[in-house]
């Protein structure tokens, strides 16, 4: 399936392209903070360059002819092993927003995280997915200091028909991304958090020398969660509990223990910790800890379908893509995010033909070569 944005102006044919583009559709406040890291970048770029420094070993003559890239996440039927990532305000994209990310999801058979943090509601997103019995929606939360908050947050979720909770576990603080700072970013006066103005008036506003959605994180959130809390969580919620933000064995065992279903390996796109290991680089050892008893997922730098190739055969289930999916939706709204999912997959469909794999559970380690220290 192609999808092309009906427009004769420059169409992109990958997703470096399409960050090119967007470029001219944003201001240089929403660039500045849908394209930062923290810090130096460090970890931003090291997400990318771990992909790159993997090779791999295609195997030959092998009947390819009838490739097929269906998976299942949490038991959900998916048409590729891709989900996109939570991501917050993204009607400063484009004024659909969250629901013409969740619509272009659904109707592709990819996952969708709504954020916490989003300028669409909970149950208006929901409604955009409807028509797609199947399709895999997800809530990802961030905890606030105001528990009963949290917990009409978690209820509306449940309510909505959302079908797992993603708890975002790298973010007890927000990390310093420097242009938002000097930006002094906050939400135009016609964008809310859709999901908190309406129960508790809360929103992402102007902060002298200071980005306002850091200012919003240390007011608002409750950097004292711990381990403990995902007992509480439990208690209030019957959905599946996925963490996202891991980098290390031990947490992602601890995980297991308290009961995650899955969990997401990532560094939150380099903007949280700079100076972090690349999420890529951490994959290895958490698949080989958690042995099989939970999913695990990763983000952080997908941007070609031979990336995604490369996650699965490390033994992520599936990937989750950010920022590609932003700049599909600054170019043309819901027909850019169906198109930027539909390169990924063509993509991939070729990655998997040239190394001799029919399936996705054809991809594995044996594809790889790392780099000779
Ligand atoms: C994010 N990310 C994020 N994560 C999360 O758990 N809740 C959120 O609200 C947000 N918001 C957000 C906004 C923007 C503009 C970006 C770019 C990212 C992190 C996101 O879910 C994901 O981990 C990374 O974006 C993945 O890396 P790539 O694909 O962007 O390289
Ligand atoms: C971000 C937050 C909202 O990365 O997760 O900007």
């Amino acid at each position: 399936m192609t999808v092309v944005p009906n427009d004769d102006r420059f169409q992109p044919i990958n997703l470096f392209e399409y960050e090119k583009l967007a470029k001219q559709y944003l201001s240089q406040m929403t660039l500045d903070y849908y394209s930062s890291g923290a810090w130096d970048e460090i970890t931003l770029r090291d997400n990318r360059i771990a992909f790159e420094r993997i090779k791999l070993r295609p195997r030959i003559l092998v009947d390819v002819s009838d490739r097929h890239l269906n998976t299942s996440i949490l038991g959900q039927p998916l048409q590729l092993p891709l989900l996109i990532a939570p991501m917050a305000f993204q009607c400063l994209a484009h004024p659909d927003g969250e629901i013409a990310t969740a619509s272009a999801a659904a109707s592709a058979g990819v996952g969708m995280v709504l954020s916490t943090m989003a300028t669409k509601n909970i149950e208006e997103v929901a409604s955009a997915c409807e028509q797609f019995p199947d399709s895999l929606c997800w809530f990802q939360l961030y905890i606030h200091k105001d528990r009963g908050l949290t917990r009409a947050l978690v209820e509306k979720a449940y309510k909505a028909g959302y079908k797992a909770l993603c708890l975002t576990v790298d973010a007890p603080v927000l990390g310093q991304r420097e242009k938002d700072r000097r930006n002094e970013f906050a939400l135009p006066q016609d964008l809310h958090l859709a999901n908190l103005a309406t129960i508790s008036g809360l929103d992402i506003s102007h902060e002298k020398g200071e980005s306002g959605l850091f200012t919003y994180f240390a007011q608002q959130l409750n950097s004292a969660v711990t381990w403990r809390d995902l007992e509480w969580l439990q208690s209030i919620s019957p959905l599946p509990l996925v963490l996202k933000g891991i980098l290390r064995s031990d947490d992602a065992l601890q995980a297991v223990e308290y009961g995650a279903k899955a969990i997401i390996v990532s560094n939150h796109g380099g903007r949280q910790l700079d100076g972090a290991i690349a999420s890529l680089d951490a994959l290895d050892e958490i698949v080989l800890a958690v042995n099989g008893r939970v999913e695990v997922l990763l983000d952080g730098g997908i941007r070609r379908g031979t990336d995604i190739l490369k996650a699965l055969a490390l033994g992520a289930k599936a990937v989750l893509i950010g920022r590609p999916i932003l700049w599909g939706l600054a170019v043309a709204g819901q027909v850019g995010v169906s198109h930027v999912i539909s390169l990924l997959q063509d993509e991939l469909n070729l990655a998997m033909a040239l190394t001799g794999c029919a399936k996705l559970e054809d991809i594995d380690p044996s594809l790889l070569m790392f780099p000779r220290l």
